[in-house]
């Protein structure tokens, strides 16, 4: 017994300079919150895995020294079950329980929206990978995002349907209960009707959690003869609007944003979606030799190829982590300075902040080929 006491005793000492049995390392949690559940789990998902391929990465190369110890990470990785009050709750958690140093997170602008209050108000960053609302940033200093904003690709899209499809008329239906939604729809529709287009049907619906039946909708978008629908909804509402226009006879062209990117919009969809064009952050099908690994590697980890959620969570949470790294401390306050003046280098391009703490970055424009998406081309700012 004593013996063994002396052995630590001597251990404890040796790694306190540092040198010899087992260096002095140090933990600290780092917290997630996605949608995991619910009509868009796919997003959930790939968010959590990019998530922790950069911790994991991060790791193995050392992880950060903070005051002179070498310090890792613990992801806690929260469900918000795409409900702003659940992610709320999820935030409360980890910040008053497991004490995390970030937030990398929400998907959604709408839990964002609810997250983003609390995180700010603790003094812990948080970095949305793909929440596109404007508003999202705008809570507060301590909020950062890896992603263009709904502005800009809103406008992509009307531009690619007038200039691009050559239509002169379209219609909207989106989801006035979601932030996204509903400043994806407005933005489509100012950017559409700027360069001579006309919007000639315009129409929501309240909750695509829970609505299965668009047919009212459609039915007045279909009476106003539209050459193009617009439908800036999640994957899984999309898809139903989809069907349910194909079999109402509406056969026109379709496009949407971001939120279409899942391989469930097909399974869902099938072949109403075919023809299908949207916005979005990252294609697979990028040529980089730094993209092609990255989506070897996450192919190998997980049994299928990274989505733009994927993409965009690991370089949220390498952002984030490269910025600790460089702020070597815990406290929220030098990690978020650290953000404001990043330089990293991502999968989905260079990122640098603009006083909102929003990077300037493109977007590409998807078509749903033989039920595959397919890289049509990249949109600068
Ligand atoms: N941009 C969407 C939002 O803000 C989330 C999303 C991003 C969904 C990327 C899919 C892909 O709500």
């Amino acid at each position: 017994m004593r013996r063994l006491l002396a052995i630590i005793l001597v251990c404890a000492l040796i790694a306190g300079i540092g040198v010899g049995c087992k260096a002095k390392t140090g933990v600290v949690n780092l917290g997630g919150i996605f949608p995991m559940t619910g009509a868009s789990a796919t997003f959930g998902a790939s968010s959590k895995n990019g998530t922790a391929m950069a911790v994991e990465e991060f790791n193995t190369a050392g992880g950060a020294m903070v005051g002179g110890v070498k310090t890792t990470i613990n992801y806690i990785n929260e469900d918000d079950t795409a409900s702003p009050e659940v992610g709320a709750s999820a935030a409360h958690k980890l910040i008053d329980n497991d004490k995390v140093i970030g937030i990398i997170g929400a998907v959604m602008s709408k839990v964002s929206l609810a997250v983003a209050p609390i995180a700010q108000s603790a003094g812990v960053p948080e970095i949305s990978p793909t929440s596109t609302n404007a508003k999202v940033t705008l809570v507060g200093d301590y909020i950062f995002r890896a992603c263009f904003i709904d502005p800009f690709q809103g406008t992509v899209m009307a531009n690619y349907a007038y200039n691009t499809l050559k239509v002169k008329t379209a219609a909207v239906l989106y989801d006035n209960g979601n932030d996204y939604n509903k400043g994806l729809a407005e933005f489509f529709k100012a950017g559409f009707e700027k360069i001579g287009g006309k919007v000639v049907a315009y129409e929501a619906f309240t909750d695509e959690e829970k609505t299965v039946d668009y047919k009212a909708q459609l039915t007045v978008i279909k009476a106003a003869n539209p050459e193009f629908l617009y439908l800036p909804n999640y994957y899984g509402s999309a898809a139903l609007q989809l069907k349910q226009a194909r079999e109402m006879g509406l056969n026109v062209p379709a496009g949407g944003g971001d939120g279409w990117d899942s391989t469930k919009l097909v399974e869902i969809g099938g072949a109403a979606v075919e023809g299908g064009v949207f916005s979005n952050h990252f294609s697979k099908d990028d040529k980089s030799p730094k993209v092609q690994a990255f989506v070897a590697k996450y192919t190998t980890k997980y049994g299928e190829a990274p989505d733009a959620l994927a993409a965009l969570a690991y370089d949220a949470a390498g952002l984030f982590l490269d910025a600790f790294k460089t702020a070597g401390s815990i406290k929220g306050s030098d990690i978020r300075d650290a953000m404001k003046n990043t330089s990293f280098v991502g999968i989905s391009g260079a990122y640098k902040f603009d006083e909102n703490r929003d990077p300037i970055k493109s977007a590409v424009i998807i078509k749903i080929v033989n039920g595959q998406q397919t890289y049509l081309t990249t949109v600068n700012p």
